[in-house]
């Protein structure tokens, strides 16, 4: 939490509080904090009935629940009679009313552009689903997805959801390596890929990283191809398939997979705070419901509205907010493919003007860089259409706060800053725009039916003002149902700091008014540009190589990235520090993980500093490399000798 630092002074001292605009309170879903309290007594006093009446309004049910809950902590079942299917909820259940209305916006990054309506994804949904039918796909299988941002991602994931497969989607800014991690992890039977994929100009090379793992991925049968960057598809293995091959003589309709309201959906990675990524599972019913209920309430979503999200469908805010949560409501949601700032900076605005969006959802991260590009950029762009912003991935800065709200937001658009995680499945601490007055900086309120406390390590609730752990105390439908394949972890991860309370893992303090101001991780995870990594990842990725004996990866604050990355390596004997090296290291993390991972800086040092018991003094690192941060010369090798020296003497 000490990295922080700078950036809780300056939260503690913010003090401006926006009530929502009249105007948009007036038009609202929930217009005010007695519509906010009404539902949050509602929830607190009868919860079953409270999310048997949300779940029963926001899905179709082919077979309806009679319980709603059944809770034998730490594992939850949800609507547990019911049965539904999420392509169906998404896609059919629209189609009397708004076959022609577009469901995806594409453009890609070289400027091709794409309208999908429900009645166009519905049927490609249902070809696609039927060619993984005929590959032998059935109920429960896992199939991977390793694409770009493009249409076909959301037809990969509603094409798995129609037919009960269980979608694993990799990030495309993965390697090979975590992606053979993943799928084998997974259990993956097929893949669905691209030749590859557009991103600052270049091609990501998405096929020849899964060709280089062909092999190694030992339960993957088939591999799906899709053309995207390339004039053909040279396809040089017996398990690779073209897309267009597949799909072709597939019917247009395919019956929906009516699966039980506990059948898995998805799994999606995770860093966790050891070196094995996560395989958080999501079942079916509960996180639809969530998804679909906080993408109304959060962004208040109306018919007329275009809604762009722009999460990558390899994060979970790519799965909620750029997927299932907008196509549930029926809305149109924006998909680009590239960079923010690619082939100019006004690229963003761009998009904005052009689809005249109406509601934009980004991470801090990205509006940091755009204020560092400067307001030219947005200024010279018509961003009239924007009645919403929200912000998500990591706690935003009142100054990142403030320049959204101006520059972007024109002074008129209430800000949504929205906590959660890939384990919580949606958005659960978040302003009801056109409720809960906002304040800089602050998540504001749990939404009704969410139960977060600050606790301390005993359980007690820790006074108002005071820092502390953020816990869920009481489960709520969109939870993670357990880790796939280690169920142990689960319990160890999540429940094992107070039985029966889901641990975040983040510190966070609440105010006078109760409202929540998020501090960031308190485990070792951290949170670099909006992406999570586990430091310990990153330091089994740089120990496999041959050259390094130990590594230590801690984060340091930084005013683009929210954190960066600094890795104290020792080398093995007879290897020599080198600028070289450090390229060859970093280059080295690439590779094991992906480029999201790639340290910002290496620091060899002859040793690290250790307690008796031999664990690497974390905090003392995060000091060393925090307080060079200004520094142009960093004497780090001897700096960390007399650390781990002092260390010694001190044990
Ligand atoms: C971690 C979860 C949730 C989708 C994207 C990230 C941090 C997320 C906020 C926010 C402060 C935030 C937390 C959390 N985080 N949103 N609005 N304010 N911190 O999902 O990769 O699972 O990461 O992101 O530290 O634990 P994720």
């Amino acid at each position: 939490m000490a990295e922080t630092h700078q950036e809780i002074v300056s939260v503690l001292t913010e003090a401006r509080v926006f009530p929502p605009p009249q105007a948009f309170s007036q038009r609202a879903l929930l217009k005010s904090m007695e519509d906010y309290q009404r539902l949050w007594d509602e929830a607190a006093r009868n919860p079953d009935k409270y999310w048997g009446d949300r779940a029963r309004e926001e899905l179709y049910w082919k077979e309806p629940f009679q319980t709603v809950l059944e809770w034998k902590p730490p594992h939850a079942r949800w609507f547990v009679e019911g049965r539904t299917n999420l392509a169906y909820n998404c896609l059919d259940r629209h189609l009397a009313t708004r076959r022609d209305k577009p469901a995806i916006l594409f453009e890609g990054e070289p400027g091709d552009r794409r309208s999908i309506t429900y009645g166009e994804l519905s049927t490609q949904v249902n070809r696609l689903a039927n060619g993984l039918k005929s590959l032998g796909i059935k109920k429960g299988d896992r199939v991977g997805i390793y694409l770009p941002m493009v249409p076909e991602a959301a037809v990969a994931m509603l094409a798995c959801a129609r037919i009960g497969a269980v979608h694993s989607v990799v990030f495309g800014g993965f390697s090979t390596e975590a992606l053979q991690e993943r799928m084998n992890d997974a259990g993956a039977k097929v893949v669905l890929t691209a030749d590859g994929g557009w991103r600052k100009g270049a091609v990501v090379p998405l096929l020849k990283n899964v060709e280089a793992a062909l092999k190694t991925m030992t339960t993957v049968e088939k591999v799906v191809v899709l053309r995207r960057t390339g004039d053909s598809l040279a396809l040089n293995d017996s398990k690779l398939l073209a897309w267009d091959a597949l799909v072709k003589d597939q019917s247009d309709t395919c019956e929906p997979e009516w699966v039980e309201s506990e059948h898995p959906l998805f799994i999606l990675y995770t860093s966790g705070s050891t070196g094995k990524p996560k395989g958080v599972l999501h079942t079916t019913a509960g996180y639809s419901v969530m998804a679909s209920l906080t993408t109304r309430w959060v962004f208040d979503l109306r018919e007329d509205d275009v809604y762009w999200c722009t999460a990558d469908v390899g994060w979970v805010t790519g799965h909620s907010y750029v997927v299932y949560g907008p196509l549930m409501n029926g809305a149109t949601t924006v998909i680009y493919e590239g960079a923010p700032t690619h082939p100019a900076p006004d690229r963003f605005w761009d998009i904005i003007e052009r689809y005249k969006a109406t509601i934009l959802y980004t991470a801090p991260t990205a509006i940091r860089a755009f204020m560092r590009l400067g307001e030219e950029h947005p200024r010279k762009k018509d961003l009239s259409s924007l009645r919403l912003l929200g912000s998500v991935g990591e706690p935003i800065n009142p100054e990142a706060w403030m320049w959204y709200r101006e520059v972007i937001g024109g002074g008129r658009c209430p800000v949504v800053d929205t906590w959660w995680q890939t384990e919580t499945g949606s958005i659960m601490i978040s302003p009801l725009p056109g409720a809960t007055p906002t304040k800089p900086g602050s998540a504001t309120l749990p939404l009704p039916g969410i139960h977060a406390e600050i606790l301390d390590r005993q359980g007690n609730a820790v006074p108002k003002g005071q820092g502390g752990l953020l816990f869920v105390t009481q489960p709520w439908p969109s939870m993670l149902r357990t880790v796939y394949g280690d169920p142990e972890r689960y319990v160890r991860t999540y429940f094992s700091e107070l039985p029966g309370k889901y641990f975040t893992g983040d510190g966070a303090r609440t105010d006078a008014d109760g409202y929540f101001w998020l501090m960031g991780r308190v485990d070792d995870v951290v949170n670099v540009a909006g992406h999570r990594l586990g430091t310990a990842e990153v330091e089994s990725a740089l120990v496999s190589h041959p050259r390094v004996s130990e590594a230590a990866v801690v984060g340091r604050p930084d005013d683009l990235k929210g954190t960066a990355l600094v890795a104290f390596v020792t080398l093995k004997q007879g290897h020599a520090p080198s600028p070289e090296l450090k390229k060859e290291l970093a280059q080295h993390v690439s590779k094991e993980i992906g480029a999201i991972a790639r340290p910002d800086e290496i620091r060899f040092a002859e040793a690290l500093p250790k307690t008796r018991s031999g664990k690497i003094m974390r905090r003392l690192l995060r000091d060393v490399a925090a307080g060079k941060q200004s520094s142009q010369d960093t004497t780090t090798l001897e700096d960390l000798n007399v650390l781990a020296a002092l260390q010694q003497n001190d044990e």
